[in-house]
């Protein structure tokens, strides 16, 4: 709608479908576009740049994450790339919350037992779960998404956060109590809840394996919504199978849309499929902070959210 109310001609994608590599060049190789709308499931590679030169000044990807593109590639030929941060920073940190409290509540598990039938009376012992309120939080990457789940966990759980991340922020500390770990085992090791809030990169790649979860407490949750392979699955599987951590709910994964077969068998795992800022709110800002960052590039000034 803005890029249409802003005179530009939109062509979406035709297909219901995420386009292969070839067939996105080859759209690209036409010649006609000034600037692509990108989103998370488009791999933007030097081929891709490559085909889109010289008419395409931009790609603004829809997604804060931005794995997807190879950044420097695009730099290396002049072409803009864009992300959409903070617009949904509320709804990423809600549905963190959505799932650490659905974990600690076993609010899938017990649905399932529910609809299944098998509630014949209430019993003083059934589906016991764990509180959250006043609890140790892990994060791991205090970036936007990170500090607003903090946030959460300490004004209205009266939790106590821990974090680890690469760069200190003392002020954030004061005002939340918080403590700041020197490395990710040392929140590993005190966290009762872990959430991850790391960009993918080579050095977040693998961030939670075997390793690092035997760190964690047997009575721990690890929650993700941040990229899949920042956790080794097969690892998380068998540690969830094996009692080494309790729980986890997962809204990422590493292979998307696969998800490894042995998590879809436990019962201790909750797991949406990559939609932690899909309400209707926050896909519309989305859309829009991307046409905006379009606008700006195609009129000759710097797009809001420039990465290049
Ligand atoms: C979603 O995963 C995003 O990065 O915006």
């Amino acid at each position: 709608m803005k890029l249409k109310s802003a005179w530009y001609e939109v062509e979406v994608n035709p297909e219901d479908r995420v386009l292969s590599k070839e067939e996105l060049i080859s759209f690209l190789k036409k010649g006609k576009y000034d600037a692509v709308l990108a989103l998370l499931t488009d791999k933007l590679d030097a081929d891709v740049f490559e085909a889109a030169r010289p008419s395409v000044k931009i790609f603004a990807n829809m997604a804060v994450g931005f794995d997807n593109v190879d950044v420097a590639a695009a730099k290396k030929v002049g072409i803009m790339v864009t992300n959409t941060p903070g617009v949904l920073t509320d709804t990423v940190a809600e549905h963190t919350f959505a799932l650490m409290l659905a974990i600690a509540h076993r609010v899938s598990e017990a649905e399932r037992f529910t609809r299944a039938g098998k509630y014949h009376g209430w019993e003083p012992m059934m589906l016991l779960g764990t509180d959250v309120s006043r609890k140790t939080l892990g994060i791991l990457g205090l970036g936007r998404i990170g500090s607003r789940v903090a946030y959460h966990a300490v004004k209205g759980f009266n939790a106590k956060a821990v974090y680890y991340d690469v760069k200190r922020n003392e002020e954030f500390e004061k005002e939340f109590s918080a403590e700041f770990c020197q490395t990710p085992e040392e929140v590993l090791k005190k966290a009762d809840f872990v959430s991850i809030h790391v960009p993918l990169l080579p050095t977040t790649r693998h961030l939670i394996n075997a390793e690092r979860l035997k760190i964690m407490k047997p009575t721990a949750y690890l929650i993700n919504t941040s990229r899949g392979p920042v956790i080794d699955e097969k690892a998380l599987a068998q540690a969830l199978k094996n009692g080494v951590i309790k729980g986890a709910a997962l809204d990422v994964f590493e292979n998307e849309p696969a998800i490894e077969p042995e998590l879809l068998k436990l019962e201790n795992i909750i797991l949406t499929p990559h939609i932690a800022s899909a309400t209707e709110e926050t896909r519309a800002k989305m859309t829009e902070l991307a046409a905006e960052n379009i606008i700006a590039a195609l009129s000759g000034q710097t797009p809001p959210n420039l990465l290049t």
